[in-house]
């Protein structure tokens, strides 16, 4: 049982790829996107996603804010389990409205 780690992080790792990858295929809908950044990344990445306690969001391929968003990364939570693709397809759309 102590190999249980070593074996489910590469799959978690692998799901998240695929996730990324249907992610950035779906249309996202830029108004629902804009809720649920104030609700869950306003308070770290700004308002507007230009920055506040966290650097901006802004402007990042789209495949990487999925994957940033899914596994998290140092302070960044993850939230792989929180929102379904959709859900992380709208919030792209809206970063990708805030330039
Ligand atoms: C608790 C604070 C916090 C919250 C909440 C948070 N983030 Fe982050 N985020 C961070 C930090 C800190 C980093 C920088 C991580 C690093 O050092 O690599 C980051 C990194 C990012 C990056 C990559 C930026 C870059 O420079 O490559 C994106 C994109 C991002 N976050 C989007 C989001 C989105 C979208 C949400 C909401 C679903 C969110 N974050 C919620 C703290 C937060």
């Amino acid at each position: 049982m102590r190999l249980f780690p070593l074996l489910v992080l590469p799959l978690v790792a692998c799901a998240n790829a695929a996730r990324v990858d249907a992610i950035v295929s779906l249309q996202g809908d830029a108004a629902n996107g804009a809720t649920l950044y104030a609700t869950n990344c306003a308070g770290c990445h700004g308002a507007d996603g230009q920055g506040g306690s966290a650097p901006r969001a802004t402007g990042r391929d789209a495949a990487e804010v999925a994957s940033v968003v899914l596994g998290g990364e140092d302070e960044m939570p993850a939230y792989a389990d929180q929102f379904d693709d959709q859900e992380i397809a709208d919030i792209i759309a809206w970063l990708d409205t805030q330039g």
